[in-house]
């Protein structure tokens, strides 16, 4: 089956909008949620735990996976989904966003980006056509285009020429996909200036992309920034096409961005802070670790149906922090992903029922009570 993208109803008063994308391994209902499964793995859950809390649809990384277990791993073994046992859609981002955020000594020419492995040190090169290549061997259904990434805060001539090369390198992705199978994203950069956002919505869109993401956010922007270039950028794109907005983020950012169209996320916030002890919950987040809890037989949130809140306590939570057990970030993991699943859910709902508006205001309004 090859990708395909149903645009489905809209909701009454905002830009949401419900649909369905199809793909050789499934369907996902979007608006839709991406657990980030970097290194083939949704950190310490099995593919049956991410399913179970909702998901659809998981994020590997490129630049990981590339580095280990490496291309011949995958031709070898037959690809991710067989290799991590997820046997539903896979998205793979490109590398643009780890090379600028994670790599040291790193040198983006015209060609491609040169950085140092941190696995052993020895230098690499990936281009364009390379992370397709390694796309191609990991065998996503969703490919993401080699994109320049910048802080938001970078120079206005620098912007502008990340964007530039972002364009040329997303026609490289474009000619070098071998596989018709594997859906092919656009990124839409750009930083903080609409003209920019503009002519780089304007210029993707001429071309036959699957889809298009919005990147280059949450990369030292502030929230109201964030939700402007959202706002324009959603606009400017096709309405028989996905938007993924990419790295973006908290509960409020995400129900905002459904509200300007967005269809797609992935954020590391509730798998990483999870492992930090902290939930994210229907009347704000909790920090397991503090001494309030010590004591406390509540539920982390009695509106979750998760496995972790219907079976055990704040205390046994806090004291499994507090030893730092294992089962502890484990427990919170499934539950925060439950509840951005959850959110998804309940839009997903809302718009069906041409309520998004009400929908986003209510729980907006449940996080500002508590945290004020
Ligand atoms: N993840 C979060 N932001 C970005 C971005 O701008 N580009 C890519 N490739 N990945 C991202
Ligand atoms: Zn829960």
């Amino acid at each position: 089956m090859p990708f395909r993208f149903h645009p489905g109803p809209r909701d009454a008063e905002t830009r949401a909008r419900r649909g369905t994308l199809e793909t050789p391994h499934g369907r996902v209902e979007t608006p839709a949620f991406m657990p980030v499964g970097t290194r083939a793995s949704v950190t310490g859950l099995t593919p049956a735990d991410v399913r179970e809390a909702g998901a659809e649809v998981i994020l590997g990384n490129t630049y990981h996976l590339l580095l280990r277990p490496g291309p011949e791993a995958f031709r070898a073994l037959g690809g991710i989904h067989r290799f991590m046992r997820w046997d539903g859609p896979i998205l793979t981002d490109s590398g643009g966003f780890q090379i600028f955020s994670l790599s040291h000594d790193r040198v983006i020419t015209e060609a491609g980006a040169r950085f140092r492995s941190y696995v052993d040190g020895r230098p690499q090169l990936l281009t364009p056509e390379s992370s397709i290549a390694m796309q191609t061997a990991i065998g996503s259904d969703v490919m993401m285009v080699l994109d320049v990434c910048l802080p938001s805060t970078a120079e206005a001539a620098e912007i502008r020429a990340a964007m530039e090369r972002t364009h040329r390198w997303a026609l490289r992705s474009l000619a070098a996909r071998t596989n018709p199978e594997q859906a092919l994203f656009a990124i839409v950069q750009g930083g903080l200036d609409p003209a920019l956002r503009a002519a780089s919505a304007g210029f993707l869109t001429q071309h036959p992309f699957d889809g298009f993401a919005i990147g280059g956010l949450a990369v030292g922007d502030t929230r109201a920034e964030r939700g402007e270039v959202v706002a324009r950028a959603a606009e400017l794109l096709p309405l028989d096409r996905p938007r993924y907005l990419m790295g973006v983020g908290t509960p409020p950012d995400l129900l905002e961005a459904i509200g300007h169209g967005v269809d797609m996320f992935d954020c590391i916030l509730p798998t990483t802070l999870a492992w930090q002890g902290t939930a994210f919950t229907s009347t704000g987040r909790v920090r397991l670790t503090r001494t309030e809890h010590r004591l406390s037989e509540l539920p982390l949130d009695a509106a979750c149906g998760c496995d972790t809140c219907r079976g055990w306590s704040r205390a046994y939570l806090h004291h499994l922090f507090k030893c730092r057990e294992p089962l502890g970030p484990r427990l919170v993991s499934v539950h925060n992903l439950r509840h951005y699943l959850d959110l998804m859910r309940g839009a997903r709902a809302a718009i069906e029922a041409g309520r998004y508006g009400a929908y986003q205001r209510e729980r907006l309004e449940a996080l500002d009570r508590h945290e004020h």
